[in-house]
């Protein structure tokens, strides 16, 4: 018989929780949903398996004028020379492993935190939840107010260090104006593929989420700030394309790589328009 002092009963939190509405159907959708995280899990692990391989290669990575974006800027002493490239040897010679690892964290960081991505692994990869009005498996739900995920706050100063980083690639492609003689006032079929990757890159870079929130937040009046709601205008019209600009990027970064890789391993000859 209750007698009202029993202790509170565990209830569960999460998609069954008391304030959720009670169906005891997983989902009440007829579509093929389980397309787009799927599609998304297998995209996103082909780019990791991929970028795991050339990361930790440390071979093919430049063909002059061409560095690979993977392994720019190269800091340590073991980097490949690249006559008024981007190898400059910050870290010295205790640095015996590839130099693409002192770098990659940067761009890494930018794009596991970003708020695209974070929507894409959490439905992909955890069903976290896999899509939307489908319950996620888990029993349980912190958000991101935990360890680790607490860490994706850090995203916006991942922008600090993605906005460099493109400005280094930036000068990478102006470099493959070079031929590979290092004289001025050539072009190869990878000077274009340099020149859409680096569009892509800053397109993705600055309609980044913490990019728009810098030029527009925090004001009262737009009338006030002509010049900020004027770029945070620019940034909102790129922000809607966030998603296909990440997807995108993220090919033209790794087919840069892989053009690099098929030159400088002597697989492949660049065609020269000029
Ligand atoms: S929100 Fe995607 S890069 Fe910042």
């Amino acid at each position: 018989m209750a007698t009202g002092t029993e202790p509170p009963q565990q209830r569960p939190s999460g998609v069954h929780g008391a304030s959720r509405a009670a169906i005891a159907a997983r989902h009440l959708r007829t579509d093929r949903w389980w397309l787009a995280p799927a599609g998304t899990a297998a995209g996103l692990f082909a780019f990791i398996v991929y970028s795991t391989w050339r990361a930790f290669a440390n071979a093919d990575y430049y063909a002059a004028p061409y560095v690979s974006p993977f392994y720019s800027p190269c800091l340590a002493e073991n980097c490949q020379e690249m006559r008024g490239g981007p190898n400059w040897d910050l870290f010295g010679s205790w640095w015996g492993l590839s130099p693409a690892l002192l770098v990659l964290i940067f761009p890494l960081g930018f794009r596991l935190t970003c708020y695209y991505y974070r929507k894409a692994y959490y439905r992909g990869f955890w069903a976290s939840p896999p899509a939307c009005a489908v319950a996620e498996p888990h029993a349980a739900y912190t958000g991101e107010t935990r360890f680790p995920l607490v860490f994706q706050n850090a995203h916006r100063y991942f922008f600090y260090a993605a906005v460099p980083v493109a400005g280094i690639l930036t000068y990478d492609t102006v470099l493959t104006f070079r031929d590979e003689h290092y004289a001025w006032g050539h072009m190869g079929l990878g000077t274009l593929l340099f020149l859409v990757n680096i569009a892509l890159i800053w397109a993705y870079t600055l309609s980044c989420h913490s990019c728009r929130h810098i030029m527009g937040g925090k004001l009262k009046h737009f009338s006030k700030h002509p010049v900020r709601y004027r770029l945070w205008g620019w940034v909102s019209r790129l922000n809607a394309r966030h998603m296909q600009l990440a997807w995108a990027s993220l090919i033209s970064v790794a087919l840069c790589d892989f053009y690099v890789y098929l030159v400088a391993s002597g697989a492949f000859t660049d065609p020269r328009i000029f």
